[in-house]
């Protein structure tokens, strides 16, 4: 419930009875129950039936929600592999292989659907916007991530490689969070985006993504290569 904490005193104060607050709540923040002995609930403790119906009601996807808790997860693997040391070859391989396989679906599923869909309505700042997230990108996938894969995982090269990788991911999460996904949230309706989140589910698992995700890896492999040899 990260939003909770933060939208509860405006959306939902002491005693207000607004079906229309509650459904707010329940869209934004995916709460599906109250949080006990909070006073500002008691609206829910004593609800109408709609009331009812929209708190518990499964919250909404929401391509949003999906796309940071995928930072979230790229973080903790981050945290994981800055933490080991040079005799960790096996484990730092391992996190290495799981940042990846991350990775490479998340950002090649921006770059091909949601950025284009997002550029189609933004306006001059917003293309910008994605301009910048483009690049950095490319940055990523071009220099630092072949730059890792190239380091043998038990030399202070590769923990330098490492941390300055997870940098860059931490910089455009960050980034892409406050801007992109802001005007996302302006621009897209609350039904796009969970379209949009069961469209990037069903993109993983079709053999088109999988199809992508292999090129992409493949183009890695090259350049990782081409890193080793220089
Ligand atoms: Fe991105
Ligand atoms: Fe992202």
């Amino acid at each position: 419930m990260p939003c909770f904490c933060r939208r509860l005193g405006n959306l939902v104060g002491p005693g207000e009875k607004s079906d229309a607050r509650v459904l707010n709540l329940v869209e934004h923040c995916g709460i599906s129950s109250p949080p006990r002995g909070n006073a500002a609930w008691n609206i829910v403790a004593a609800p109408t039936r709609r009331s009812i119906d929209m708190a518990t009601a499964t919250p909404k996807r929401d391509i949003l929600r999906t796309l940071r808790s995928e930072h979230d997860e790229l973080r903790a693997l981050f945290d994981q592999i800055n933490d080991t040391t040079d005799r960790a070859k096996k484990t730092r391989t391992e996190l290495l292989g799981r940042i990846e396989g991350g990775l490479l679906p998340h950002a090649k599923w921006e770059e091909d659907v949601f950025y284009p869909a997002l550029r189609e309505r933004a306006d001059r700042d917003g293309k910008k916007a994605i301009a910048e997230a483009y690049l950095e990108h490319h940055a990523v996938e071009s220099v630092v991530m072949p730059e890792v894969k190239a380091s043998a995982a038990d030399t202070p090269e590769f923990a330098g490689a490492a941390k300055v990788f997870g940098e860059q991911i931490d910089h455009h999460a960050s980034e892409e969070e406050s801007t992109v996904f802001k005007l996302a949230r302006e621009l897209f309706t609350p039904a796009e985006l969970a379209e949009f989140d069961e469209a990037y589910e069903a993109w993983k698992d079709s053999a088109s993504g999988t199809l992508a995700v292999g090129a992409e890896k493949l183009k890695g492999t090259v350049k990782t290569a081409g890193r080793a040899l220089a």
